[in-house]
């Protein structure tokens, strides 16, 4: 342990006290350790879940965070989107092969699926226009002091020590030609002579991380009385590798310091040091579905965490990681504060390049929506009522219950256009035309006036439905539209929003279970009832040998007062995010000896079937997101 920590210490005073300006190459003093024991956890690994990080979880993992506008999620990866499917509004932007795309996310769809065209510039391609990065140091290509020489500028440009940070060094590195980034920001660089360093004046750059080429950052000249220092950058080579236990394997292959993980900063460059973290550190954020963000991605008015808790709570706290209206054109930006500890200092910024950031949230805006979840308002103060309550009308409008001839057999989830959700075990598809949907029943002894009898169409049943172990317990009904419809009319109801990602809801999350089952005595139930329940981690500890955590998911109260029973199969467990959107989390399936809290409920997971239900009914029908 002790050891461990020297050597850790070492490396960062290494690292940080060769920071300078001028001088010779940086050498790599640390020494690999091999004869080291193998290393006991470090403060670090506990923050880093181990077992999600053998899904090797990156940027394009969208089960962890949102895909880019230019690209869509696809099995849990967000791939390509074609130009076409871009929004149109937009200006145009030059490519780095002097073609002119439409808009720039035109042009990154492009360059998506054709790497070798990069963004140049916002507007129409000049003819001269070039955009160069380069290092200082002659001796090496992997590391110096960054010159840039923008599109519209004759000459190169150094750029300013400050804001520049790991975000900014891998697309640097990128731009370079090294695919996984840069190692460090610090280090001793060298530059030759015949580049006259002005030290009043350099580039400022802002990127996010993800940018292919620096060009695509945000430019800004600063002039500031004094010398400000110059940024640097060690692009990553497999030879700078460091020691196994001392590290963290980023999924591109790269290794970083471990204390790097999870601690909000993209260090590896694809984003795989902070999508499994238990925690953060250095004032990090923490997502719910275990990813951590720079605290300047809170309330940002971008959503980042994808059940979107980090723009939870934001008012009068909204900002923005610098403004671009505090950045203004030929703006006089004096630093000066009250008290004497700091001398007035005046600085000068000068935009230089346009926002492309920005133009990407723009973009993101465009997007197509849908809307689910979100229940029509209700008017009337209602008191919270927990435990296996009767519902009112209009509380669970995804509801709808399945009717076999006379018998109410099952519930099921209205998701959308034609298309309602439940159990596998629920439907068979050759009695297809046995069964009716009610929509916003609330009591089969006293019918209310505004239910809605809808025929069914088709019964899909999961191919990999086994009535044995209730594996993949899912089916699809779709409805019958009325003769002359185009679409399906259920006037009542309300969609229920599909999961896309099994991390939206952890356990102990607090979830909603209704529907006219029978009671534990097996008493019959004749109106619709709800009831709080939470989810439960590890199920294997109840149902040995016939919990598949993958595919199931259970749910329950600590005394087993709330639970499904009989007759609820098919129907609804409902999580509600941080802006009240409901969610189907799971189906009711199977369970043993209702209300005993040795067996809880175990729910179909939802979200492991997200592309199987798309495939059925439509990616747009429930895509709310990376469509
Ligand atoms: C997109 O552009 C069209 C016409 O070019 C305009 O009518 C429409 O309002 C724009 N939409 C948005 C969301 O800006
Ligand atoms: C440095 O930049 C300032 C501001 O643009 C300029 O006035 C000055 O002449 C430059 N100095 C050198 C040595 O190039
Ligand atoms: C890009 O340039 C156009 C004019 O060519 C301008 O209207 C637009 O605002 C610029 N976009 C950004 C993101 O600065
Ligand atoms: C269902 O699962 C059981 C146990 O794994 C297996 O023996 C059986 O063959 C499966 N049935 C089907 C239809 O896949
Ligand atoms: C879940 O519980 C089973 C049985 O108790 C155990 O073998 C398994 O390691 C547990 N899994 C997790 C992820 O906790
Ligand atoms: C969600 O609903 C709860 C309970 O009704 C309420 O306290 C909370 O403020 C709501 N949250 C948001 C973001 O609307």
């Amino acid at each position: 342990m002790k050891l461990v920590r020297v050597v850790l210490l070492l490396l960062c005073f290494c690292l940080s006290s060769f920071e300078g300006k001028y001088g010779k190459h940086w050498k790599n003093q640390v020494t690999k350790k091999h004869e080291l024991p193998s290393a006991p956890a470090a403060p670090q690994e506990d923050l880093v879940d181990a077992k999600c990080l053998l899904n090797k979880y990156t940027h394009r993992s969208c089960s962890k965070v949102f895909c880019q506008p230019w690209e869509k999620c696809v099995d849990g990866t967000c791939i390509c989107k074609l130009p076409y499917q871009c929004p149109k509004n937009g200006t145009s932007v030059c490519s780095t092969n002097g073609r002119s795309f439409p808009t720039y996310c035109h042009l990154k769809s492009f360059e998506c699926l054709r790497p070798e065209a990069k963004f140049l510039n916002n507007g129409t391609c000049t003819a001269e226009g070039e955009f160069s990065v380069s290092l200082s140091d002659e001796s090496t290509d992997s590391k110096g002091i960054v010159t840039v020489k923008l599109v519209d500028q004759d000459k190169k440009m150094f750029i300013c020590k400050s804001n520049w940070g790991m975000a900014e060094a891998n697309v640097a590195c990128f731009d370079l030609g090294f695919q996984q980034g840069a190692l460090d920001t610090r280090g001793r660089f060298h530059y030759s002579e015949d580049l006259q360093i002005n030290s009043t004046e350099c580039l400022q750059v802002r990127c996010q991380g993800f940018e292919t080429t620096l060009a695509e950052c945000t430019f800004s000249k600063r002039r500031v009385p004094g010398y400000q220092g110059l940024a640097g950058v060690l692009c990553y080579t497999p030879a700078a590798d460091l020691p196994a236990t001392e590290s963290f394997a980023c999924v591109n292959g790269k290794r970083i310091p471990l204390n790097r993980a999870c601690n909000g900063v993209n260090d590896c460059g694809d984003q795989s040091d902070e999508l499994c973290c238990k925690g953060c550190q250095d004032g990090s954020f923490l997502c719910k579905s275990g990813v951590c963000l720079p605290n300047q991605h809170r309330c940002n008015g971008e959503l980042d965490c994808i059940s979107g808790e980090d723009e939870v709570g934001c008012e009068g706290s909204r900002r923005g990681r610098t403004p671009s209206s505090a950045l203004s054109r030929h703006s006089q930006d004096r630093l000066s504060r009250t008290g004497a500890e700091y001398p007035e200092v005046q600085e000068e910024t000068e935009i230089l390049t346009a926002d492309m950031d920005t133009e990407r949230k723009r973009i993101k805006s465009l997007l197509p929506k849908i809307s689910c979840g979100v229940k029509r308002p209700v008017h009337t103060r209602r008191k919270r009522i927990v435990g296996g309550k009767p519902a009112q009308a209009g509380d669970f409008p995804w509801q709808v219950a399945i009717k076999d001839g006379d018998k109410i057999n099952c519930g099921g989830i209205y998701i959308g256009g034609c298309w309602v959700l439940t159990a596998a075990h629920c439907v068979r598809p050759s009695r297809a035309h046995h069964y009716q949907i009610w929509t916003s029943l609330l009591d089969w002894i006293k019918l209310n006036s505004n239910i809605v009898v809808e025929k069914v169409e088709r019964i899909i049943i999961h191919e990999g439905y086994n009535g044995t172990t209730y594996q993949n317990d899912i089916a699809l009904i779709e409805i019958k539209k009325r003769p002359s419809h185009k679409e399906c009319v259920f006037s009542n109801s309300i969609p229920a929003c599909v999961p896309w990602s099994p991390y939206l809801f952890q356990p102990k999350d607090s979830c909603i279970i209704s529907g006219w089952g029978r009671e534990k005595d097996n008493q019959k139930v004749y109106s619709l009832r709800w009831g709080e329940v939470n989810l439960i981690s590890n199920c294997s500890q109840f149902y040995q040998n016939r919990y598949y955590e993958k595919e199931m998911e259970c749910a329950g109260t600590a005394d087993g007062s709330i639970d499904a029973c009989k007759g609820d199969s098919g129907g609804p467990l409902v999580c509600l995010d941080t802006s009240n959107v409901t969610y189907v989390w799971g189906i009711v399936s199977w369970g043993e000896n209702c209300g005993k809290p040795e067996f809880p409920g175990v729910y179909t997971k939802v979200a492991n079937y997200f592309d199987w239900i798309s495939y059925h009914v439509g990616r747009p029908l429930i895509s709310q997101h990376n469509v």
